[in-house]
């Protein structure tokens, strides 16, 4: 069993998706793991920390020559695996709704493309799941940017000179990015209130010591679809919503945003006519900017200002993070891999409700019941 990990190639990823952690984990199962040189190089690890840990560190040709399985932050383009063995696995992110031509190259290829984001939300799978570990990192990431971006302290200071007001921070979407947000805004001494869809994040948001701001009017609200993701909200709602939002930003310094529907573009949230009402030196954080944006106007990897107030947006928030993020994804991914790690056939072997899951591709065919569904 030969597990391959290639330096990532998309512009601006830092990740690795193994770390000399993984790497000996995996040598203990008895695999054979081949690292491309530099690949840890933006996360810190040297080719040196791989081959201590055992991996064999070589070129991307070599290491990918034979792997049974190859291990990717962002999923490789199929020419880089032109070495890899007949039928082998590649587990990665493949963002399978917007890279559908890569899906299908995988499938003509006799790849099995194993999408880390299609990870089933159960319990059993929380350890494998990256969209969360990723997510933690960007929720803290974005306050951090933001307020190294506002031109104002967030805690209340209390000085000879006077007294420094606290910042008002508002997160809008109460995911795993969301309530690291808020952990992190509060750390920082920001006045904290969030809001989201789902009615279940209200005590959440109450835990963390932070104000619910909730669409209380309409009927029926759950907001809640399945494994625990938002659904498309009625025209109602979305009009409450923005009543509420508009009162409510106005009075807000920093806004984060991290509102999310799997396999659509991201909801608006904020309008244009909604920021011309904020304060001018007030910073938004637009998480889902990669997927189309939460809010008007924002633009990936700038700082766009739009009346007076600075909007940011990164493509790629956690690779902003490269050392932790590479060693949670890695940890997701071994996780993975041992749980259906089969002792005599000395690889793993998946059950179908995990397998049948993540697999986007087998046998030359594009197998997902998700995407072949639309
Ligand atoms: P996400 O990244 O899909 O979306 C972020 C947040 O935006 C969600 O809370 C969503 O409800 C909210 N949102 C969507 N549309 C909105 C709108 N129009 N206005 C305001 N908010 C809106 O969500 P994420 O972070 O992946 O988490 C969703 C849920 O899944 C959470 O309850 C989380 O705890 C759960 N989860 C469970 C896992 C497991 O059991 N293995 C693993 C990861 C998350």
């Amino acid at each position: 069993m030969r597990i391959a990990v290639l330096k990532e190639q998309a512009l601006g990823e830092t990740r690795v998706a193994a770390t000399p952690e993984t790497v000996k984990k995996f040598t203990a199962l008895g695999a054979v793991v081949a690292v491309e040189a530099g690949a840890g190089a933006f996360a810190s690890i040297t080719d040196e920390a791989f081959a201590d840990a055992g991996a064999i560190v070589g070129s991307a040709a070599d290491t990918v020559k034979g792997a049974d399985i190859v291990l990717g932050v962002q999923a490789p383009d199929v020419a880089a695996l032109s070495g890899a063995a007949k039928g082998a696995w590649v587990a990665a992110s493949f963002d399978p709704f917007g890279q559908k031509g890569r899906v299908e190259a995988y499938a003509k290829a006799g790849l099995e493309a194993l999408s880390m984001e299609f990870m089933p939300r159960i319990t059993r799978a929380q350890s494998m799941d990256v969209l969360s570990s990723q997510s933690n990192l960007s929720g803290y990431k974005a306050v951090l940017a933001a307020a190294d971006t506002y031109g104002r302290a967030f805690p209340m200071m209390m000085t000879a000179a006077g007294t420094v007001s606290a910042a008002k921070a508002f997160i809008m979407g109460v995911g795993v990015a969301g309530l690291q947000a808020i952990a992190t805004a509060k750390r920082l001494g920001a006045q904290v209130s969030a809001t989201d869809v789902r009615s279940a994040t209200k005590e959440q948001i109450q835990s963390l010591g932070a104000k619910p701001i909730f669409v209380e009017s309409v009927e029926g609200i759950e907001g809640e679809g399945s494994g625990g993701y938002a659904t498309e909200m009625s025209d109602e709602y979305k009009k409450a919503q923005a009543e509420l939002v508009s009162s409510h930003i106005a009075k807000q310094d920093i806004v984060i945003t991290t509102a999310l529907i799997p396999g659509r573009a991201a909801p608006v949230l904020i309008t244009d006519a909604q920021i011309a009402t904020m304060k001018p030196g007030s910073v938004i954080f637009d998480l889902a900017v990669a997927q189309g944006g939460n809010v008007e106007g924002s633009v990936a990897d700038q700082v766009v200002d739009r009346h007076g107030v600075k909007i940011i947006g990164y493509s790629n928030t956690p690779a902003q993070l490269p050392a932790d993020a590479s060693a949670l994804f890695s940890r997701n991914l071994y996780n993975f891999l041992n749980a259906f790690w089969d002792k005599e056939a000395g690889k793993p072997v998946l059950d179908e409700e995990i397998g049948d899951a993540v697999r986007l591709t087998q046998g030359g065919a594009v197998v997902n019941e998700r995407l072949k569904g639309g």
